[in-house]
C-alpha cells in the first residue's frame, strides 16, 4: 500500500514542479473523494488536484468522503504532508491567523508543495459469531425444528433480511418473545434448560451471518 503512495507522489511531483509558488496537492489514491467545505475544491478518487496558495488568506476545511464499502482511516502523515496529525475526516487549513508571520509568508512565497492525502480502507464485514458445543446442542434440540427450515413462518437462521426488522426492536424485545412465546413459537422456544444468556447468544447467532 505504501509503495503505491510513493509511486503516486514521485509521478506527480514531476508535474507539480513545473508550476511556481506554494501549492497544496490533494491526492486521492482509492476508496473515496476529497472535497472542501467551501465547495471550491473537489478531488475524485484516482486524481490529483493542485491548489495554488498565494496569500495567508487561505482557509478551508478539507473533507474526506469515503466511497461505497470504504471508511475513512486517517490522513497520511510525513514530510510536507498536511493534516497528518488531524484526527477524523475533517481537516482545517487556515492561514489567516498567521498573517504577518514571516515564516508562514515565506512558505507561501516558496515553491514548496504540500500534500493532503486521506487514506480510506475497505469496510470490515461483520464477524460471524459461532456457537459453543453446549449452545449448539440446545439449538439442535429446540430452535432447529422451526428456525432451520422456516417452519410455521419462523425467521430462518442466518437470513439477515428476515431478522433485520425484528432486531430493530432490540434484543430485549426478542428475548421476551422467546420466553413468553410468539405466534406459533411456544414459550421458551421449546428449550427447557436455556438461560437468558443462552437465549441472547442463540438469537445473536441465528440473526447474524453464517459462520
Ligand atoms: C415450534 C417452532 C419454533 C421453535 C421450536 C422456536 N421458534 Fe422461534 N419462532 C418461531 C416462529 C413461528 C416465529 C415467528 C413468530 C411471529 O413473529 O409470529 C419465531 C420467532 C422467533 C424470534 C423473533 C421474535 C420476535 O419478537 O420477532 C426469535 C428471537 C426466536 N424465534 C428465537 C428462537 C429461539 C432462540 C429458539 C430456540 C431456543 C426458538 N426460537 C425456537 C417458531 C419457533
Amino acid at each position: 500500500m505504501c509503495r503505491k503512495f510513493v509511486v503516486y507522489l514521485v509521478f506527480f511531483a514531476a508535474v507539480i514542479s513545473l508550476l511556481t509558488g506554494c501549492k497544496i496537492a490533494l491526492l486521492v489514491v482509492e476508496g473515496g473523494d476529497l472535497g472542501s467545505q467551501s465547495g471550491r475544491f473537489a478531488c475524485a478518487q484516482g486524481d490529483i488536484c493542485i491548489i495554488e496558495v498565494n496569500s495567508t488568506d487561505f482557509n478551508d476545511i478539507f473533507i474526506a468522503d469515503p466511497g461505497e464499502g470504504y471508511v475513512f482511516s486517517h490522513w497520511l502523515s510525513g514530510e510536507n504532508m498536511l493534516c497528518g496529525t488531524t484526527v477524523g475526516p475533517r481537516c482545517t487549513i487556515d492561514l489567516r491567523a498567521f498573517e504577518g508571520n514571516e515564516l508562514i509568508e515565506a512558505f507561501v512565497a516558496s515553491d514548496i508543495t504540500y500534500y493532503i492525502l486521506p487514506v480510506f480502507v475497505a469496510e470490515e464485514e461483520p464477524e460471524p459469531v459461532g456457537l459453543s458445543p453446549e449452545l449448539q446442542a440446545k439449538y439442535d434440540s429446540s430452535c432447529d425444528r422451526c428456525h432451520t427450515n422456516g417452519a410455521f413462518g419462523a425467521p430462518v437462521i442466518h437470513d439477515e433480511a428476515a431478522w433485520a426488522p425484528r432486531l430493530a426492536r432490540g434484543l430485549d424485545s426478542l428475548l421476551n418473545s422467546v420466553k413468553s412465546g410468539r405466534g406459533a413459537m411456544p414459550a421458551g422456544g421449546d428449550c427447557g434448560n436455556c438461560s437468558d444468556d443462552d437465549y441472547r447468544a442463540l438469537i445473536n447467532y441465528m440473526s447474524g451471518p453464517a459462520p
